[in-house]
């Protein structure tokens, strides 16, 4: 991390995970270990617990984050809700192209897009997810398909607003196996992105923009890839689930 410069942002992506009361729960007991932090924290929720942790995060460093949102402003989308909805119930981030996403429910690089410059107009702060397939790395595209998700996800975006973005890189392979990339691997891939948004906007812009990993990262494996210089933080599934891992993340990202 370099927080001369950006911001270090630790999100826990909760996926499909925590009823209410269990979000409750959850939330009061990330509390007092991320009480002091020195990076920003945010719980990316289940919908249906977004009010749950606004409410329950009011007046702490916690910030509340969804996991998707439509792009319409309204209208016949069944089971969708818009940016304007979100913002209604105090969220303030909202994690975009998450590569379940891509994989089970059909999103695109287009539909990324268009989500992210909803978000942005609404006032949200989007964290979009982009990453290579397993066969991806192995054929040596990586940069390839890192290059163009960038170019198509953040399409028509301006350098002001691309400030406010932050990039998740998350290599399909290691989400949810265990398998977590190497600090280098991690590193040279945020760095990659960096070069491709100082192409698309300019250096400023590239310097400004935090790049998050994620895949495994837990609390064994956080203060190494932390501590690489493009590595801003860390969008975390599974270990977000359990308090004092997360805060132990937590703590890794505040040296
Ligand atoms: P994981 O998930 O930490 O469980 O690998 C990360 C993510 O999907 O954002």
């Amino acid at each position: 991390m370099n927080k001369a410069v950006r911001k270090a942002i630790i999100a826990g992506n909760w996926k499909m995970n925590k009823t209410r009361p269990e979000a409750k729960e959850l939330i009061e007991a990330i509390k007092p270990l991320a009480k002091g932090a020195d990076c920003e924290v945010v719980v990316g929720v289940p919908f249906t617990n977004l009010e749950t942790a606004v409410e329950a995060t009011k007046g702490t460093n916690i910030h509340v984050g969804a996991q998707n949102c439509h792009f319409e402003k309204s209208g016949a989308f069944t089971g969708e809700i818009s940016a304007d909805m979100l913002v209604e119930l105090g969220v303030e981030y909202v994690i975009l192209g998450h590569s379940e996403r891509r994989q089970y429910f059909g999103e695109t690089d287009e539909t990324v897009n268009k989500r992210t410059k909803a978000a942005l107009a609404a006032g949200l702060k989007p964290i979009v997810c982009v990453g290579e397939l397993l066969w991806e790395r192995e054929c040596g595209i990586t940069e390839e398909v890192l290059g163009k998700q960038c170019k198509l996800d953040f399409f028509g975006i301006t350098a002001d607003e691309m400030k406010k973005i932050t990039i998740a890189y998350e290599p399909v392979w290691a989400i949810g196996t265990g398998k977590t990339a190497t600090a280098e691997q991690a590193q040279e891939a945020c760095k990659y992105i960096r070069t491709v948004i100082a192409k698309m906007f300019d250096e400023a812009t590239a310097e400004a923009v935090t790049v998050q990993y994620g895949g495994s990262m837990n609390a064994k494996n956080a203060a190494e890839l932390l501590s690489k210089v493009d590595v801003d933080g860390g969008l975390i599934g599974g270990a977000s689930l359990k308090a004092p891992d997360f805060g132990e993340i937590i703590r890794a990202a505040s040296v």
